[in-house]
């Protein structure tokens, strides 16, 4: 296992629409287990591949309190959404320190392949509809910063691009 560099907005590799995994093996399995080693280490809920610069559709969260209930989603498709919206604060690994409201689904169902490449369907509410909803936003090259105003979104541009020349100086 090995902890992964997390992109950090407004890098535009974060930008790259990513493609179906064609066989979950042990290339995949390996991507998986770093990505879970480096989520919970951020204390974060939910990965995307996108975000560890590799373009392949896999998300790995855990939404539970106990940390204990990891979940791997492999070509996720989203087969439906509930019509009821709600707006939600949101924060992501790769814009630390920042949090804002999106609207999203209430509820949704997705199909998607597990860790061992079975089919599975997930229904799913709150926070982990959020989060689904949030993650697969990352594959379509998708940063939940980009749903915000043009000015917030340069305001924490410019504040994202000098804590990260700060931390190289
Ligand atoms: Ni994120």
């Amino acid at each position: 296992m090995a902890l992964l560099p997390i992109l950090c907005f407004p890098d535009p590799k974060l930008n790259t629409i990513a493609k179906s995994v064609a066989a979950v093996d042990a290339t995949i399995q390996n991507l998986i287990n770093d990505m879970f080693e480096t989520m919970y280490e951020a204390k974060g809920i939910g990965l995307a591949a996108t975000q560890v610069d590799v373009h392949e559709r896999v998300i790995v969260m855990d939404v539970s309190e106990e940390r204990d209930t990891p979940l791997v989603l492999i070509n996720p498709k989203l087969v439906w959404t509930s019509p009821e919206t709600h707006l939600n604060e949101e924060g992501c690994l790769s814009v630390p320190g920042i949090y804002d409201g999106v609207t999203r689904h209430d509820a949704v169902k997705v199909e998607a392949l597990d860790a061992d490449g079975q089919l599975r369907v997930i229904e799913a509410d709150d926070l982990l509809a959020v989060c689904i909803q949030h993650e697969m936003d990352h594959l379509m090259g998708k940063v939940f910063v980009e749903y915000l105003s043009p000015l917030k979104r340069n305001r924490i541009k410019t504040k994202m691009l000098k804590a990260q020349r700060e931390a190289r100086s």
